[in-house]
């Protein structure tokens, strides 16, 4: 653990997301089976329940989509389903290339019996436990879809379009019927624009992934030590001095508002307080538990500015600030932060420590809770529930408010047990670079949980969380892309899908189908190498990259002091947090030692041999570019991990054991191989590791 990073407690996090998901992984097999989706390869999240039935509904260009209309339907022809049903179709054309008869756009007349027909009962509202239910039902002839809300409508579509097939007569959709619904109301992802701001178009882009997935809350993380990020018209100082110039206008918010609403996406603001606010201070220092001035923070870590609860200005600035905010966003929620406020600014200052005595607060944690009961009132006041991490919780608060769990689920459990509502993000830390797997395996709600039925219900859901120390608006979308899919099935689809191999399968064409949303994650890591290699031919450092992570947890941190003004722009920024190539090398090796058979043997020397000889080939782009030096040992590792790799490799297909010794000397030298350089590791070393251990047990 490295201290003075963001989350001092990142390595009790961590450890506790490896333990969860050991004891999941232990957990007794679910009674019920999961919906059949052999051969509906693309579907993510899983339904709750498809049923195949034999024939095709075949698309061409004669494909109509119109809504069937009941008279006593509200809603115009541009409403809500109405454009997402447009958006279905530019998006199906699109993925086919036909030219789709679009007429449906200027015509709400029903296209007859044929086509695509939708049909809901009511407009969807953005609140929790909203219904987005649907049936999708595809016959040969027909489509039809139908929900209760226009949000049921929307999901459905996203169903539909993962459904789409091809075979030798072109493309169709597989005849289902899918009676589909969420497990889980709460689906979020969390994205702090406060350590790096994000603007307008990356934030539109990461809707359009949201929706695609089913996911329906943005946690917009709206104010950090390093910025904030909103215009207040009250107080403009905040954002004119808080932020270097880079924050969302009110019209822009608005905007978000309404293209998210667009999607059945809400957007609830968090406001970090009485910690993590130095950017309010820069402005307002007389609002602080000490004496100014203050500048916005650019290093990362937990600092010490908070505050003052003891004084009484701060409750008239508070409640103006969030009557404006509570305007300004719709959603019932409000996040008031309230992590790590790190508390030496309350302890050194005497005025605070008087009037923690003359209100018989006891410590730091009652004195936070004092401070949060007058803000409840102010939230109340203007409409809002109050949301807060963890340490918000207080039993003296009422049950409305909702926890988001971050050190780890024990607090989501104790908040339901005394019928507190809870939100979990502790094992969603897609900052950690950790495999989808970790995440997905992650249940809010586990088979072995100790909460009865009552209790369960107050568990809303879960939110991926996406801190920014180390991101831009160049490298997030794959920080987020394609791992957070595997957590809106989580948190989407009955608690029996569970198959890793099956999410991995399908989590690869879902990536590739965002790129039509306008996603980055796939081509910004070439756009990086290119810039590094100032070259458009970056074959042999894509090779490279392919198999190397950045370092996991907050390990990055340790290697040098990261600030918000920082470039990301170095090939580890180039690197997926998860390494699909080295998955399926370690898939292979599992494959081969279990049953040492030659096909899976070649396949394995020939990508080593690859990765061996690509060290030559990264060579000469060392040589001309500065910024990739530092990547010389993680090629040549690759190199020297691969050579040991295809001894052992043909040492194993001949059956030939080797002496201790022998295991030793190369078992250092992949040690060597798979230590960190350039902020990344080799992702496919300990792989290799596993076939030199091999050598050494005595052949059967
Ligand atoms: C947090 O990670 N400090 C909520």
């Amino acid at each position: 653990m490295i201290p003075g990073i963001r989350n001092f407690r990142s390595g009790f996090v961590f450890a506790l997301t490896i333990l969860g998901l050991a004891v999941v992984l232990g957990a007794p097999a679910l009674a019920s089976a999961p919906p059949r989706i052999e051969g509906l390869v693309n579907l993510m999240p899983v339904p709750a329940s498809v049923t195949v039935v034999d024939g095709r509904f075949r698309v061409d260009e004669s494909l109509a989509v119109a809504r069937a209309i009941t008279p006593e339907l509200k809603g115009g022809p541009k409403d809500r389903a109405f454009r997402a049903a447009a958006r279905f179709m530019s998006r199906l054309a699109g993925r086919t290339g036909l030219f789709l008869k679009q007429d449906f756009l200027a015509s709400q007349a029903s296209s007859g019996d044929g086509g695509i027909r939708y049909a809901f009962g009511r407009p969807g509202r953005l609140i929790p436990n909203e219904d987005e239910s649907y049936v999708l039902k595809i016959e040969p002839a027909a489509i039809v879809l139908d929900a209760k809300t226009d949000i049921g409508v929307l999901r459905g579509f996203e169903t539909l379009l993962q459904l789409l097939s091809a075979d030798e007569k072109g493309y169709y959709f597989p005849c289902v019927t899918v009676a589909d619904k969420p497990r889980f109301t709460w689906r979020g992802l969390l994205i702090d624009v406060g350590r790096h701001f994000q603007p307008v178009d990356v934030i539109k882009r990461n809707l359009d992934a949201m929706a695609a997935v089913k996911m329906n809350v943005l946690h917009f993380h709206l104010t950090e030590d390093q910025g904030f990020r909103v215009e207040s018209k009250v107080f403009p100082k905040l954002h004119e001095l808080g932020s270097d110039g880079m924050y969302f206008t009110q019209a822009q918010i608005r905007d978000l508002i309404d293209y998210a609403s667009d999607r059945g996406i809400r957007v609830m603001p968090e406001f970090d307080i009485p910690g993590h606010s130095t950017s309010w201070f820069v402005a307002y220092p007389e609002f602080s538990s000490a004496p100014g001035p203050y500048a916005i923070e650019r290093k990362f870590g937990v600092f010490g500015p908070a505050f003052n609860p003891a004084d009484e200005r701060i409750y008239p600035f508070f409640d103006a600030f969030f009557k404006e905010m509570a305007g300004l966003f719709p959603d019932p929620y409000l996040h008031i932060g309230g992590d790590e406020v790190e508390g030496h600014q309350w302890d050194a200052n005497p005025a605070i420590q008087s009037f923690k005595k003359t209100h018989g607060l006891a410590d730091n944690n009652a004195l936070q809770a004092y401070f949060n009961g007058r803000l409840l009132k102010i939230l109340t006041k203007h409409g809002k529930k109050m949301v807060g991490w963890d340490e918000i919780f207080q039993t003296s608060l009422p049950k409305d408010i909702v926890i988001r769990s971050w050190r780890g689920p024990k607090s989501l459990i104790e908040a339901a047990q005394k019928g507190y509502q809870g939100i979990l993000s502790n094992g969603y830390y897609i900052d950690l670079c950790q495999p989808a797997e970790a995440h997905y395996l992650n249940d809010p709600l586990p088979a072995d949980s100790p909460l009865d039925d009552s209790q369960k219900a107050l568990i809303l859901g879960g939110e991926a969380t996406m801190w920014a120390e180390l991101v831009t608006p160049e490298t997030i979308d794959s920080r987020i892309w394609p791992r957070t899919a595997a957590i809106a099935e989580r948190l989407w689809s009955p608690a029996s899908v569970r198959n890793v191999d099956d999410m991995y399968r399908r989590l690869g064409p879902v990536s590739a189908a965002l790129e039509e949303l306008g996603l980055l994650h796939l081509k910004n890591l070439d756009m990086l190498l290119r810039r590094l290699a100032a070259s458009p031919r970056i074959k042999p450092l894509k090779v490279l990259a392919e198999v190397v992570e950045p370092l996991k947890g907050y390990d990055r941190h340790g290697q040098t002091e990261y600030t918000s003004l920082s470039p990301f722009t170095r090939f580890v920024d180039a690197c997926a947090p998860e390494s699909m190539p080295a998955r399926k090398f370690k898939t292979g090796v599992d494959k081969f030692l279990a049953g040492r058979d030659p096909l899976t043997a070649e396949e394995l020397r020939t990508i080593m041999m690859t990765w061996r000889e690509n060290h030559a080939l990264v060579l000469p782009f060392l040589a001309s570019s500065p910024a990739l030096r530092e990547i010389e040992p993680l090629s040549l590792n690759l190199a020297r991990a691969c050579e040991i790799g295809i001894e052992a490799l043909g040492h194993l297909t001949k059956g030939e054991g080797q002496p201790a010794s022998w295991v030793q000397e190369k078992g250092a030298v992949l040690a060597e191989a798979s230590k960190p350089a350039a902020h990344a590791e080799l992702a496919v070393v300990k792989a290799i590791g596993r076939l030199v251990e091999a050598c050494g047990v005595p052949a059967k």
